[in-house]
């Protein structure tokens, strides 16, 4: 998505050979117009899947999960996360282990906000080690729902996250992908190195 990768090229701070920072579009401030785009974009990607749902987690996935959900008039609803398990009635959960954070958080869906008559898409900002959106799956599968895909705003392509999504056989549309963020350089899956 060209608008996407030129945004990042303008505004994104490279801060190590794994981390991207995106605060002024995406991971504080937030840039409607260009999450509405998203949206539009996640949508016209699954257009052959009858989606009901829309599933992500809070706090950054929110703002291009709604605008797809507001094109597709369907709900969408923000996995928690929680530290503990010891509140599980009526809720569907599952542990998220962050390498950033070296930290393991429970994430969950309240059962009355999916069901086993949902086709769902489940949508990210980033994609690293997959942890997050493998988490989604995993609540997916629990409460019985079809998986329509996984949306990912920006992934990094150097990172885990992308095989161990297709290795579960769900689809994955990432709508920038980073190949590499060495010497301070963005540089996106198909483009030169210079
Ligand atoms: P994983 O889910 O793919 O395994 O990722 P990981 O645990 O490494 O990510 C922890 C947090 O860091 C997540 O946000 C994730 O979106 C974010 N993140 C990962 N890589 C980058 C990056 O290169 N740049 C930026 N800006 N963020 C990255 P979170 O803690 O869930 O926070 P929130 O922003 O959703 O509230
Ligand atoms: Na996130
Ligand atoms: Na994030």
């Amino acid at each position: 998505m060209e608008l996407l990768k030129n945004k990042i090229r303008q505004e994104g701070k490279v801060l190590s050979e794994e981390v991207l920072k995106v605060d002024s579009f995406l991971n504080h401030q937030i840039d409607p117009l260009l999450m509405q785009e998203i949206g539009k974009e996640f949508v016209k990607r699954f257009s052959d899947q009858n989606i009901t749902r829309i599933i992500t987690i809070e706090s950054s996935g929110i703002a291009p999960a709604t605008m797809a959900g507001m094109i597709l008039g369907v709900p969408v609803v923000f996995a928690r996360k929680r530290k503990s398990l010891t509140l599980t009635d009526h809720l569907y959960s599952a542990k998220v282990y962050s390498f950033t954070k070296k930290e393991s958080n429970d994430i969950s869906v309240s059962k009355d906000f999916i069901s086993n008559e949902d086709t769902v898409l489940l949508i990210d900002d980033f994609l690293a080690n997959g942890q997050a959106a493998l988490g989604l799956i995993d609540i997916a599968k629990q409460a019985g729902a079809t998986i329509a895909g996984v949306g990912i705003v920006i992934e990094k392509c150097f990172q885990p996250g992308g095989d161990l999504i297709r290795k579960e056989g769900v689809r994955l549309e990432s709508l920038a992908e980073l190949q590499s963020l060495k010497n301070g350089q963005v540089q996106f899956v198909g483009e030169e190195n210079n």
